[in-house]
């Protein structure tokens, strides 16, 4: 298939480009600098210019694929209406323009979908604590217009060396701090999914799940916060110690909404529909490995 993939250039994106190609696929990647493209094309895929928050060019891209992978967002924590509505612009658009083909569209969520119980792919997240849920939705309605779409979850952490996320900035706040903390017990739960892992549950979403398929890319159920503070204390010769429930905001910025959740999840279903099973380092032996030492 012709496949589209938006944020190519990204973190999750730059490891899900081979694993299309390597499956057979034509795989074009949405540029929006010549940084970018480079990246891109670094990666064997062709290269397409194209915004985000230029519907013509997400229109002109999908139009003429025969699906499209949509990892691209705007992380700007400081203006998240903003992100959301790009998001919903070009899901919408890009269903749009696969529109009759009965080709894959396969947009993202979180698997944080019940906090406090193990969610499953089948829970339906609860658009309170969830703004993307509703993006899931969008585009499972694309299913009646001939479309297949569905949702990949992704956990809190998608890690390996490289990863410049939240597991990145929880290293450098402990380097900061001279300490590595948990909240409270640190008995709330993180799951977990190395890159490569999370990329070939991408790959074979868009081969082989339904449409209105929910796909949990995740390795690891659920982590204790503690024990990823103590795998940082020990690769950095840190103190590890709790962060009172009243200081989490303070010592973890806008990070304190996500490390303070118990947000376990399993991937039973999806390791089942795609013949799935994860191979690559945790969480833990990533963090032993010095796969953070860059943060
Ligand atoms: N990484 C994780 O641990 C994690 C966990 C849960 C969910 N997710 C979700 O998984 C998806 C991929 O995440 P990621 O970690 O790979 O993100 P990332 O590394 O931040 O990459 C974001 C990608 O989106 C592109 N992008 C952003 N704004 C754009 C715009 N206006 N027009 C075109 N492209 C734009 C970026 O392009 P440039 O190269 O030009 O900047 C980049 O390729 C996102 O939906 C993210 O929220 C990630």
């Amino acid at each position: 298939m012709r496949i589209v993939v938006t944020g190519a250039s990204g973190w999750i994106g730059s490891h899900t480009v081979p694993e299309l190609l390597a499956a057979g696929h034509e795989v074009i990647g949405l540029a929006r600098s010549d940084a970018s493209a480079d990246r891109i094309a670094g990666l064997g895929a062709e290269v397409r210019r194209g915004d985000l928050e230029d519907l013509a060019s997400l229109r002109a891209a999908a139009g003429d694929a025969d699906g499209v992978v949509h990892l691209g967002y705007d992380h700007d924590f400081s203006d998240m209406a903003h992100a959301l509505e790009t998001d919903r612009l070009a899901i919408s658009t890009l269903g749009e323009a696969l529109e009759g083909r009965g080709g894959p569209l396969v947009v993202i969520g979180g698997t944080g979908v019940r906090p406090g119980q193990v969610s499953t792919e089948t829970d339906t997240p609860a658009p309170a604590g969830n703004p993307r849920a509703a993006h899931g939705d969008l585009a499972f309605g694309f299913a009646d217009r001939g479309v297949r779409p569905m949702v990949v979850r992704f956990p809190p952490t998608v890690h390996g060396r490289g990863d410049h996320g939240f597991v990145a900035r929880l290293v450098r706040i402990a380097r900061d701090a001279g300490f590595a903390g948990y909240p409270g017990d640190g008995t709330n739960r993180w799951p977990a999914v190395h890159v490569r892992d999370a990329a070939r549950v991408v790959a074979l979403g868009v081969d082989r799940a339904p449409a209105r398929t929910a796909l949990h890319a995740l390795a690891e159920e659920g982590i204790t916060t503690r024990r990823i503070a103590e795998a940082i204390g020990a690769r950095y010769d840190l103190p590890v110690r709790s962060v009172a429930p009243q200081d989490v905001e303070a010592h973890f910025g806008w990070l304190a909404m996500f490390f303070a959740a118990d947000l376990p999840a399993s991937s039973g279903l999806t390791r089942e529909l795609l013949g799935w099973a994860p191979d690559q380092p945790t969480l833990v032996e990533d963090l032993a490995a010095g796969a953070y030492d860059g943060a």
